[in-house]
């Protein structure tokens, strides 16, 4: 079937990637300073030169419900409220990612990031996904583009998921298919009611296709889909969390261009693909006008293998989310590490800063298997202009301040273990040492119980952040200790370093059905290292 001869590419891919990179090394590209990151000498350089900082960091626009209802082709539930109708088309469209540069990307409605979903609990969204990207461009190539899109960190039926284990829900081009996002927190089975505590707040959205997620997501398929339920209303309301005006998206995304301008991914970089030009919001290192006062950033990293040490030249960041979750209270940090897919929610506070803020990445890394040193004052991606008159923003919380409370799953809940180790197969990566199979179940927990992972890095020098569909996961133990504060609570993300182990907690609720758990390295995770579990009646 069309599966096994798509899993066979990659082998393909890997001896034309080879003779692309060594083209590269050999001169094609100049060396450009200034773009951005460290960079191996035998990857491709952009061969663009720019002034950063010198556009401005767009926001993404809120996608607008549409007026007339359709005819839901995927099943709501009944009890989350009357649903909103959306539509999104997947389109081609040329942008400037660097100041005077054209370049193509495939985007949701055109754009790169894709528009702002805002949404609220007990108004549950029926998205068509309408997908125009045929005969599109791709390097030097025309190409078909197969689709299939995840609401990352929701809480979703199966066949809403985007999980690649139905063909029958992949959106091929021309094709549309409905998604029933419920908007909801997960059925505490004891008493019937959702569960406050694990309604989520930072989702994105972005291409899941079999093994092809890496190319998808690189040419500009992802935005994010952000939640308020009555709680975190009430946060904004009663000025505990900035309103919307200050509360700000941010996806930073490492590109690398050709000399045509257009995007340049290595579908033969077995480890994962690295861009030399960091870009924000589908701008490379823009600048931001902020007032002198307390903003929310919701920091995504959408790269494909590139991981990140965020730090600020001024000041610190006040976190008050992890991954999709509001944390329980607020940390404060002088430094966020984010691995591909993982978030971070932040106030930061501009009231007593200087009139220029560097938000900078002080990771190195040189390939894609995972990040080396820390190494200050690393590369400044975003900057931020602040303007002259203080304003008090007293509400807004403060270190410590209480947000979203939180239910640990207890040890007396666990009905059973299971373990996952991640490694790098033969020309593939694998999890227990097979293949990712979407026929195939790996785990089948059973519907209202809670069990307990391990997660494993079986090691060789290679770093896989590990995502879980459904639901989010408490980590237990990190290497054996008591996981840093920030990591202590949910996440749906956990970023595994060489050799590293993870336990985690996992309650299994309100859906049955399929739903896939995999590294979110793109290239791994096209590369087989996905697992399927099945939540079983
Ligand atoms: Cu962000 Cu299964 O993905
Ligand atoms: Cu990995």
């Amino acid at each position: 079937m069309g599966r096994a001869f798509t899993r066979r590419e990659f082998i393909k891919y890997g001896t034309l990637g080879l003779g692309t990179l060594a083209a590269a090394g050999g001169g094609l590209y100049t060396v450009v300073s200034g773009a951005g990151t460290a960079h191996a000498d035998d990857l491709p350089r952009t061969p663009f030169r720019f002034t950063p900082f010198s556009v401005d960091l767009p926001i993404p626009p809120n996608v607008q419900p549409v007026t007339t209802p359709f005819a839901a082709e995927c099943t709501m539930r009944t009890d989350v409220g009357a649903p909103k109708f959306y539509g999104i088309t997947m389109e081609e469209a040329v942008t400037q990612i660097i100041p005077g540069v054209d370049t193509r990307i495939w985007g949701y409605n055109g754009l790169y990031p894709g528009p702002t979903f805002r949404v609220k609990h007990g108004e549950p969204a029926v998205v068509r996904f309408t997908n125009h990207l045929a005969n599109v461009h791709f390097g030097k190539a025309q190409l078909e583009v197969h689709t299939l899109v995840h609401n990352h960190g929701g809480h979703q039926s199966s066949e809403s998921d985007g999980s690649p284990v139905d063909p029958a829900r992949e959106i091929h081009p021309h094709d549309f298919k409905d998604f029933c996002y419920p908007n909801m927190a997960p059925i505490n089975p004891l008493t019937g009611k959702q569960e406050t505590s694990d309604f989520a707040s930072t989702q994105w959205y972005h291409d899941h296709f079999m093994d092809e997620t890496g190319r998808n997501v690189y040419m500009g398929l992802a935005g994010f889909y952000l939640l308020a339920d009555e709680l975190e209303q009430g946060l904004v309301a009663n000025g505990k969390l900035p309103a919307e005006a200050r509360d700000i998206p941010l996806v930073i995304q490492d590109k690398v261009f050709a000399s045509d301008g257009s995007l340049l991914f290595q579908p033969g970089e077995f480890d994962g693909v690295l861009g030399d030009v960091y870009v924000v919001n589908g701008k490379a290192r823009p600048r931001f006008h902020v007032d002198r006062r307390k903003y929310r950033f919701r920091i995504l990293n959408g790269a494909d293998a590139r991981w990140l040490e965020l730090r600020l030249s001024s000041g610190a960041f006040l976190q008050i989310g992890n991954d999709s979750w509001l944390l329980p209270y607020a940390i404060p940090r002088t430094s966020i590490r984010l691995a591909p897919a993982e978030r971070a929610d932040v106030i930061l506070d501009f009231r007593d800063a200087p009139a220029e803020v560097f938000l900078s990445n002080v990771l190195e890394q040189t390939d894609g298997r995972g990040p080396d040193e820390v190494k200050l004052p690393g590369t400044s991606i975003l900057k931020f202009i602040v303007g002259a008159n203080r304003q008090a923003d007293d509400k807004i919380v403060g270190p410590g301040g209480q947000l979203r409370p939180h239910i640990a799953i207890s040890s007396t809940e666990i009905v059973r273990t299971r373990r996952f180790e991640f490694d790098r197969g033969d020309g593939h990566w694998v999890i227990n040492e097979r293949d990712f199979d979407p026929n195939r179940d790996d785990a089948t927990p059973k519907i209202n119980t809670a069990e307990r992972w391990i997660l494993k890095n079986g090691g060789g020098g290679w770093a896989h952040p590990i995502h879980i569909h459904l639901e989010a996961h408490q980590v237990q133990r990190f290497n054996g200790r008591v996981p840093p504060l920030h990591n202590s609570f949910k996440k749906d993300t956990t970023a595994l370093g060489p050799d590293d182990e993870a336990e985690v907690f996992i309650k299994f609720r309100t859906f049955t059905g399929k739903y896939v758990f995999h590294c979110h390295n793109l290239q791994h995770e096209d590369r087989a290292m996905m697992g399927v579990f099945e939540v079983k009646p």
